[in-house]
């Protein structure tokens, strides 16, 4: 008798690309880093469906269209009131059934409705190994800058799930950055860019694509291939 069970694994492969959306607010390095991935091979079974900015500026938004991805600008400011902003976000991702949100430099406040929409499916890239320096007001170059101020002599970055709290999610992966000598928050913001950001979220979307992330009590466990 063929055995013909199929694992979670092989039924993830057996589906097709799994639909992303990537939140951005600013330059979209790390956009472009999974951009990147996904063309050279790095990242497979994945469409990029959508971009979506709260910030018509952002150079993410022209790092998507370059790439022939739609780029979406939702903004706050738009509209009467936040309630109508969360569910014209909520809207925008289940009309693109978006599988998996992927929040990479989004600086807005995810909506509770998102989160319930998405339990699980929406990752997050933070430039600390958390639980340090993270949570309320530790975004973008702040981090660094109290990272630096406390002497600590490693960071990095951390990739986790999104809960209702603020960094607080079940944490996928993360990778440790050497503080060096002589560091200015830039200087040691982009080594984690480089080092730590860029590499851990296109490999968290591809494990995630792949069926290859299981989360149990708050933990996550990585099904090595
Ligand atoms: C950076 O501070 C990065 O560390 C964090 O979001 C900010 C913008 O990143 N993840 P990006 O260049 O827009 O991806």
């Amino acid at each position: 008798m063929l055995d013909n069970t199929v694992s979670s694994k092989q039924a993830a492969e057996a589906k097709p690309p799994m639909r992303i959306a990537v939140l951005v607010s600013g330059g979209g390095t790390n956009l472009q880093a999974i951009l990147d991935e996904v063309a050279s091979g790095g990242i497979t079974d994945v469409t990029i469906a959508v971009v979506i900015s709260n910030n018509a500026d952002a150079y993410a938004l022209s790092r998507a269209k370059n790439a022939g991805v739609e780029a979406l600008c939702i903004a706050p400011k738009a509209f009467a009131d936040r309630e109508a902003y969360n569910e014209a976000l909520l809207g925008a991702l289940q009309e693109r059934k978006i599988e998996l949100v992927v929040l990479a430099g989004f600086l807005v406040v995810i909506p509770p409705q998102v989160v319930a929409a998405y339990p699980n499916r929406i990752v997050n890239i933070h430039p600390s190994l958390i639980p340090s320096f993270c949570g309320k007001g530790y975004y973008g170059l702040k981090v660094h800058e109290a990272a630096l101020s406390r002497g600590v002599k490693v960071t990095g970055a951390t990739v986790h799930f999104v809960d209702e709290g603020t960094d607080t999610g079940p944490i996928i992966l993360q990778k440790a950055v050497a503080v060096q000598t002589g560091d200015t928050p830039e200087i040691l913001q982009r080594r984690v860019m480089e080092e730590a950001e860029w590499k851990l979220l296109p490999r968290a979307i591809n494990l995630i694509a792949h069926g290859a992330v299981e989360v149990t009590d708050g933990c996550v466990r990585i099904i090595e291939t």
